[in-house]
């Protein structure tokens, strides 16, 4: 039998560059990447198409029996696939990202797509970069490597307001940092699976550390590892 693909785990709050970190990670690794909080925006947007409150439980549970995802590298990015329809611009809107939170705070939810994001991981060939809130804690609590990536707030909300920017979504700094706050505040305060660092990840705080250089911190780290365990 094959050996289990390579795990590793990162997760933080949003803004963190936990997105451009994995996507680097994954290239220079040739990993898999799964964008977990994807998943639960992906959720967030079916429902909002088709009508169900972000509380419906019974709702949702009958809808996460027809979640189809999968990723696609096009080009340089990460894309993000519905059945066959690339929703990677759709959902990174303020209302869906909103949404996002408030789908991944109901545990039936959270309990209906654990096995989708092990499966996604495991049916990798090398190894899998897994990045979210609970990955190290719930997801793969046996991963390879974890780490939780950190930075200040006003940090975290430039970084993303400047990323919209770019992506040609119309907002504000201010916008961006309350809409954060707000974010930040309900994924650590629920009672499931709240945002929080595992026990045995390794904490790398980026607010004064150039992207470049936090690639290197983890991939020394994962290739330490690898060697530990013979490949
Ligand atoms: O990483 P992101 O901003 O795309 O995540 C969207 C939302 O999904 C975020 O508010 C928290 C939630 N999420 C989660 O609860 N658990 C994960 N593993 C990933 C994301």
């Amino acid at each position: 039998m094959s050996p289990r693909p390579f795990i590793v785990a990162i997760d933080g709050p949003a803004g963190a560059g936990k997105s451009t970190v994995s996507k680097l990670l994954a290239r220079r690794l040739g990993f898999a990447l799964v964008d977990t909080g994807a998943i639960y925006r992906c959720v967030a947007l079916m429902a909002s198409r088709e009508g169900i409150a972000f509380d419906d439980d019974a709702k949702l549970g009958e809808l996460l029996g027809r979640v189809r995802i999968h990723f696609q590298v096009v080009g340089e990015e990460n894309h993000v696939f519905l059945g066959t329809e690339d929703v990677s611009g759709e959902i990174r809107t303020p209302a869906i990202s909103m949404g996002a939170s408030q789908v991944s705070g109901r545990p039936v939810v959270r309990a209906g797509l654990l096995a989708l994001q092990r499966r996604l991981a495991l049916e990798t060939e090398a190894g899998a970069i897994l990045e979210g809130r609970d990955i190290g804690t719930v997801v793969f609590p046996d991963a390879d490597a974890k780490f939780f990536l950190a930075a200040d707030p006003e940090v975290r909300a430039r970084r993303r307001f400047e990323e919209l920017f770019q992506k040609g979504v119309d907002s504000s700094l201010e916008a961006v940092l309350t809409d954060q706050t707000q974010r930040d505040a309900a994924d650590s305060e629920r009672t499931v699976a709240p945002l929080k660092a595992a026990d045995d990840a390794v904490r790398v705080d980026s607010s004064s550390m150039p992207l470049s250089d936090v690639v290197r911190t983890l991939e020394q780290e994962i290739e330490r590892r690898r060697a530990a365990r013979g490949g």
